[in-house]
């Protein structure tokens, strides 16, 4: 289990610090209110054991911000003896739980071994799931790679929860249908799902489209409309594309996000509405946030849970499993032999299951009897050597490796180049060096 304790008084955090250590706890530590977001921000926490009195940020606005950022982690608020008030106070804030002053080490112990019992069912339910059975889901899909089982779990985990969902995968990897099945497994299925594409959105007209207009609210107004916030009332909003949405009007979404009301164009009347956000992009948003071009809160806001969907060529097992199901699909005998389909599960699909999904429907349409071979597929996969053939150079090759296995690094954490090195096994500067010569940005992770 993985504890951040924050408390201003150094005594305090050794104390705890070393008697956490010494149960098999991983420690981190935090002297301040700020510090304490900035490493909460920088690594996984199961538990925050949380001093409610800081000269800095208070407790209050800590408990907050964390719980903003990620609603499962739990906290521990602890506050002055007899502090009833504060006691009442920390709970409705959201803190799971509070302790007094001096704190009772065997308490505390038993408080964290629940929490802990909690998380291992967690895992347990996620490996119960490791074998979902995709046939009996409400959405009908082809789950026979690990990669997309961790997928399903981590969307049936997801889906009964009042959070907000961050899709994210390439182009055609079945971003909308995980949305799709994240509704009709949450207590909202009986109530509408709808979906926005913010890429298809004229930058013009987001406002009325998010939040509806009132007759004459502008030129072309002829009548009330309906925004998708209300449409979507009491079900699922689905925002589709959401790193396209241009920077204004993220402020104005996280305000109806935060505030849970809107107000349509023209109007004056704030508007209650109750919706789940589902949102999904093909964007790296992080770095888009580092960037300027999307904004930090509102990314967090969205990515309280997020679901990766990896490409295609990175589970290739489902790809025998896709075809079947894709060809059931358009009710067609036909039948693809061995050669045929060794040659498409080397091809590298940077359309995903879309362009899988097309080629399907060519080659059928196509070929002139229903057992296809090699010669009956397009060009461009029949002639496909794979990324070795196209460059055969050694050393570009080993650069590439390397440069995978840095970004990998920095990525898996999140960015601090210390850490990253060190899982490595080289140290900082080596790491810096060879970032730079590989054309590695310093911020895109
Ligand atoms: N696991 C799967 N099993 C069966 N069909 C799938 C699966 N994943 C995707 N598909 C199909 O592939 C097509 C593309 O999927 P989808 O539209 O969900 O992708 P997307 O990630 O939303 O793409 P884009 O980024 O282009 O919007 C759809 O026809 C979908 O039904
Ligand atoms: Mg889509």
């Amino acid at each position: 289990m993985r504890i951040l304790i924050v408390d201003d008084e150094a005594v305090q955090r050794e104390l705890l610090g070393g008697f956490l250590k010494k149960q098999g706890c991983s420690v981190i530590e935090a002297a301040s209110g700020q510090e304490a977001i900035e490493r909460f921000l920088q690594q996984p926490v199961d538990l925050v054991l949380l001093d409610h009195k800081m000269p800095d940020l208070m407790g209050d606005e800590v408990l907050t911000r964390i719980k903003e950022i990620n609603p499962l982690t739990r906290v521990i608020m602890i506050t002055a003896f007899g502090a009833v008030e504060t006691a009442v106070r920390v709970m409705q804030l959201g803190a799971d739980d509070f302790m007094e002053k001096p704190i009772d080490l065997e308490t505390l112990l038993t408080k964290i071994r629940s929490i802990e019992d909690a998380l291992f069912i967690n895992e347990d339910v996620a490996q119960v799931e490791e074998s979902i059975d995709a046939n009996n889901l409400p959405v009908r899909m082809i789950a026979t790679s690990t990669a997309m089982q961790q997928v399903l779990s981590l969307a049936l985990r997801a889906a009964p929860s009042p959070w907000t969902v961050l899709i994210h995968g390439e182009t055609g990897t079945g971003k909308d249908l995980i949305a799709r099945l994240i509704h009709q497994l949450s207590p909202r299925n009986d109530k509408p799902f709808i979906p926005l594409n913010c890429a298809a959105v004229p930058e013009g007209l987001f406002e009325s489209e998010l939040f509806g207009h009132e007759k004459g609210a502008f030129t072309g107004a002829a009548n009330r409309r309906r925004g998708v916030f209300e449409q979507a009332n009491q079900g699922t909003l689905f925002l589709d594309e959401v790193g396209e949405l241009p920077l204004a009007v993220q402020a104005k979404l996280l305000r109806a996000l935060q505030e849970k009301t809107i107000t349509r164009v023209g109007g004056e009347q704030q508007l209650p509405v109750d919706v789940r956000i589902v949102a999904a992009t093909n964007r790296d948003l992080k770095a888009m946030s580092a960037e300027g071009n999307f904004r930090e809160d509102l990314y967090f806001r969205l990515n309280v849970i997020t679901i990766d969907i990896p490409p295609l060529r990175q589970r290739k097992e489902d790809i025998p499993a896709l075809i079947e199901f894709l060809l059931a699909k358009y009710q067609s005998d036909a039948r693809f032999d061995d050669q045929a389909l060794h040659q498409l599960t080397k091809y590298h699909f940077p359309g995903n299951i879309r362009e899988l999904e097309h080629i399907l429907q060519r080659t059928v349409t196509l070929s002139r009897s229903p057992q296809i071979g090699l010669r009956d597929l397009p060009p461009e996969i029949r002639d496909y050597h794979g990324p070795e053939s196209e460059n055969g150079d050694l050393n570009q090759k080993l650069a590439e490796i390397e440069r995978q296995m840095l970004m990998d690094a920095l990525e898996k954490n999140d960015g601090v180049q210390t850490r990253a090195a060190q899982s490595l096994g080289i140290s900082e500067r080596v790491l810096r060096y060879k970032m730079e010569k590989l054309g590695i940005n310093r911020n895109l992770t």
